[in-house]
């Protein structure tokens, strides 16, 4: 019988000399769902993915994956868990389809089985007219297409996806997304970390906000943007006097009272679509004049700033490898 929580933790630690780099860590993923790990580089995500996939030892605290414990039960708990990355673990040396069934054979599949199964990712990820080729002909998008083929081998009912578009362009990244879409339907609890409330937003039914080796927010989306402000309209006018007046005749569009900052007067929005327009011909009928006038989206940097009063420090810049 499943567990009724895939990933399990309590007080997780681990750390690198002075390194705290797993502080205390809290997780619980229901089975069948998706947890977005969200936070900046170096803040404990891919640690704490290590862990769980029985790759490193914690220091302290526990952790349970399909009902196992990550240090009694590793040898049991490998067989029912996939990784996939940033750091593509595909062989360049070995063409796309050689790389898989290397992989399942590791997994102990017979030649035949590990060939079919082989094919079957290969079609899956499309990546059929590649199969042949030496991965290290292969685009960033499509190693990272196999890597994740590749950890899907073994069925496993629960896996780990450790920032699985970052370096990607933004075509890739949307077809891959996809694809961990198609995995989820079918069941699979995953696991992603991500430095992009994007990515989280659109795939992750629960968010964990992890700064400094420390859960620092739980909720949905839209939960953790709610806490940033939610979207809102920035204006600025070609008289500034006119700010007071202007708050008045955009304050039936906002969810909370409309401010002014450095001459910007800013809208928490109750709707976002056609806000823009509204606001426009509301300030028109009153003779006030736009300079300027822009939608914002909570970003990553936001949820950073409101939560820890620090920005999310350096986004990845390295490129596909
Ligand atoms: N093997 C290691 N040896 C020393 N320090 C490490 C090691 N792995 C990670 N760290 C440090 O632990 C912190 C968390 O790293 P990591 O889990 O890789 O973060 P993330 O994946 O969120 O970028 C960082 O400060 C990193 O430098
Ligand atoms: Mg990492």
């Amino acid at each position: 019988m499943a567990p009724d929580h895939a990933i399990e933790t309590r007080d997780l630690r681990k750390s690198f000399g002075d390194v705290h780099a797993v502080d205390g860590v809290d997780l619980r993923v229901p089975t069948g769902s998706v947890l977005g790990l969200l936070g900046p580089n170096g803040a404990g995500k891919t640690t704490t993915v290590r862990i769980l996939t029985t790759l490193l030892r914690p220091d302290s605290g526990e952790a349970r994956v399909a009902g196992l414990d990550v240090v009694r039960e590793q040898d049991a708990l490998r067989s029912r868990i996939g990784l996939a990355g940033q750091y593509a673990a595909v062989d360049e040396n070995l063409t796309g389809r050689e790389n898989l069934e290397m992989v399942g054979r590791l997994y102990h599949l017979g030649g035949n089985v590990a060939r079919r199964r082989a094919m079957e990712l290969l079609a899956e990820f499309d990546l059929v007219e590649a199969e042949g080729r030496l991965v290290r002909t292969y685009s960033g998008g499509m190693r990272r297409r196999l890597d994740l083929g590749a950890a899907l081998v073994a069925r496993p009912p629960v896996l780990f996806l450790d920032e699985p578009t970052t370096g990607l362009d933004p075509r890739s990244r949307l077809a891959l997304w996809g694809t961990i879409e198609k995995q989820v339907a079918g069941g699979t609890t995953v696991l992603l970390t991500t430095q992009y409330l994007d990515e989280a937003d659109r795939l992750a039914d629960s968010i964990a906000v992890i700064d400094h080796g420390r859960v620092i927010a739980e909720g949905t989306s839209d939960e953790l943007k709610a806490r940033v402000g939610g979207e809102r309209l920035e204006l600025t006018l070609e008289d500034s006097a006119q700010c007071g007046a202007s708050i008045e005749v955009l304050a039936p569009m906002a969810d909370e009272r409309p401010t002014t900052e450095n001459g910007v007067v800013i809208v928490p929005l109750r709707h976002r679509a056609g806000s823009i327009a509204e606001a426009v011909r509301r300030l028109d009928e009153r003779g006030v004049a736009i300079d300027d006038i822009a939608l914002r989206r909570p970003t990553l940097d936001d949820v950073f700033l409101t939560l820890t009063g620090h920005a999310a420090e350096e986004q990845e810049k390295e490129a596909a490898a």
